[in-house]
C-alpha cells in the first residue's frame, strides 16, 4: 500500500548515481577500492584506527563475537529492546544471549540491570544505542572493566551519534553499524566494523573474506601467489557498488542528522500538544540522531489499532522494536518488564531527511483525531 506520508523514505541524488556511474565504469565491482574509500572515510569520521565493511550489521556483530572468541557455554549479555539481530548473532556463535531490561525513557540498556545478569560465564555485552540514541556507556564501560567483559556497541541505528563527546561505535571494544534503508546513512543494505583493536581488526577482516587475504589485496601486489584458507571465514564483502552509495551519504551524513534533529524536534512540540502520546526522552548525554521517532503510548491505549487507523488515513507507522525474551527461539527465563512494556506502547512515527514540517502537521492532527476516537 501506499502512503501520503511514509515512515521513511531514503534519500539518493544524482552524487550517488554519478558515484556508481564511475565504479561500473572502472570494471573493478566487487570488494575493492571504492570499499577501501569508504572504509577510510568512515575510520576518519568516527576517529578510529580500523573500519571494515560488511555485508549487514548482523554480520558485523558475528564477527565482532568470533574475534572475541565467543563460543559455546559463553554468555552474552544484550540489550533486551532491540531487533533480531542482536541476540540472533551470539547464537550463531553457539553462546547464551542474556537479555538485561532498558530504561523506561531512553529504551538503552539499564546498567544497574546489566550488573545484576553477570554470572562466572558471562564475557561480553551488547548496549545497543536504540533509534540512534547513545546507551550510557561510562557506566556500561565501568561495569564491563570491573568484570572483563568485552564491550560489543550494536550501533546499527547510530551511525553519526555522539555519547558525551565520543561517536557511538567507537566508545566499547568494537563498534558495529547498519545501512539499511531505514537508517540516516543507507546503501540499501550494508554494514561496518569499527575498532581500535588491530588484532581484532585483522581477524575480522579476514574472516570477513572465507578466512583468506582479500582479492583486492591480492591484485595490488606484483608477487602470485595462492591463499591458504586457515579460518573457517564467511562471505561477508561490501561490494564497491554498494561503497559508491556509501560514499556519497557519508559526505552528506552531518546535513541529514541536523534536519532529522530539526524534524525530532518539531514532532516533540507536536505531539506534547496531544493527549494519550508522550514524546520521547532524550537523555542530556547524548546526540540524538533518530534513526526513528518513536513515541510511547499511554497504557490502555490499542497501538495496534492506532497504527491501523493511521495507515487507513494515509500516515505509514510501525512498532518501535521487539522485546527479544519473549522470542521463542531464544527460549530465555529473563525477565525485562520496562522492555515488554516498551515494545506493546511504542510507535515510530514518519522520520527521513525528506521530510517537511507540512507534512508532520498533517500527520500529527491525523494522529490527534485517531487517538481521541479510540480513547
Ligand atoms: C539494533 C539493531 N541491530 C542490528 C540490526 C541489523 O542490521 P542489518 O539489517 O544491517 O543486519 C538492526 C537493523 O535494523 C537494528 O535495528
Amino acid at each position: 500500500m501506499s502512503h501520503n506520508i511514509p515512515l521513511l523514505r531514503p534519500y539518493f541524488d544524482s552524487e550517488e548515481i554519478e558515484e556508481i556511474r564511475n565504479v561500473l565504469d572502472s570494471g573493478w565491482v566487487s570488494q575493492g577500492p571504492k570499499v577501501k574509500e569508504f572504509e577510510l572515510l568512515a575510520s576518519q569520521y568516527l576517529g578510529v584506527d580500523s573500519s571494515i565493511a560488511v555485508t549487514n550489521c548482523t554480520s558485523a556483530l558475528h564477527l565482532a563475537l568470533l574475534a572475541h572468541g565467543i563460543s559455546k557455554g559463553d554468555e552474552v549479555l544484550v540489550a533486551d529492546y532491540t531487533y533480531p539481530a542482536t541476540g540472533h548473532s551470539v547464537m550463531y556463535c553457539g553462546a547464551s544471549p542474556i537479555f538485561v531490561d532498558v530504561d523506561p525513557g531512553t529504551y538503552n540498556m539499564d546498567p544497574e540491570a546489566m550488573l545484576e545478569k553477570i554470572t562466572s560465564k558471562t564475557k561480553a555485552v551488547i548496549p545497543v544505542h536504540t533509534f540512534g540514541q547513545p546507551a550510557e556507556m561510562d557506566e556500561i564501560n565501568k561495569i564491563a572493566s570491573e568484570k572483563g567483559l568485552v564491550v560489543i556497541e550494536d550501533a546499527a541505528c547510530a551511525f553519526g551519534a555522539k555519547y558525551k563527546d565520543s561517536f557511538a561505535g567507537a566508545i566499547g571494544d568494537i563498534g558495529c553499524f547498519s545501512f539499511h534503508a531505514r537508517k540516516g546513512l543507507t546503501t540499501g543494505e550494508g554494514g561496518m566494523i569499527a575498532t581500535n583493536d588491530e588484532a581484532a581488526a585483522t581477524l575480522m577482516r579476514k574472516l570477513s573474506v572465507f578466512g583468506i587475504t582479500t582479492a583486492w589485496d591480492r591484485e595490488e601486489t606484483d608477487s602470485f601467489f595462492i591463499p591458504e584458507f586457515t579460518d573457517v571465514g564467511y562471505n561477508y564483502k561490501m561490494s564497491d557498488i554498494t561503497a559508491a552509495v556509501g560514499v556519497v551519504q557519508l559526505r552528506r551524513l552531518n546535513r541529514t542528522i541536523e534536519r532529522k534533529r530539526e524534524l525530532a524536534k518539531y514532532w516533540d512540540e507536536k505531539i506534547e500538544e496531544i493527549d494519550s502520546i508522550e514524546a520521547p526522552v532524550t537523555s542530556k548525554n547524548s546526540y540524538h540522531i533518530y534513526q526513528s521517532y518513536v513515541s510511547l503510548l499511554d497504557r490502555g491505549v490499542d497501538r495496534n489499532k492506532v497504527i491501523q487507523k493511521l495507515q487507513s488515513k494515509g500516515v505509514q507507522a510501525q512498532i518501535g522494536t521487539y522485546a527479544s525474551h519473549i522470542q521463542p527461539v531464544y527460549d530465555s527465563r529473563d525477565l525485562c518488564p520496562n522492555s515488554l512494556d516498551i515494545f506493546n506502547r511504542a510507535i515510530a512515527l514518519p522520520m527521513y531527511y525528506g521530510l517537511e514540517e507540512e507534512e508532520i502537521n498533517t500527520a500529527s492532527s491525523i494522529l490527534e483525531s485517531v487517538l481521541r476516537e479510540l480513547v
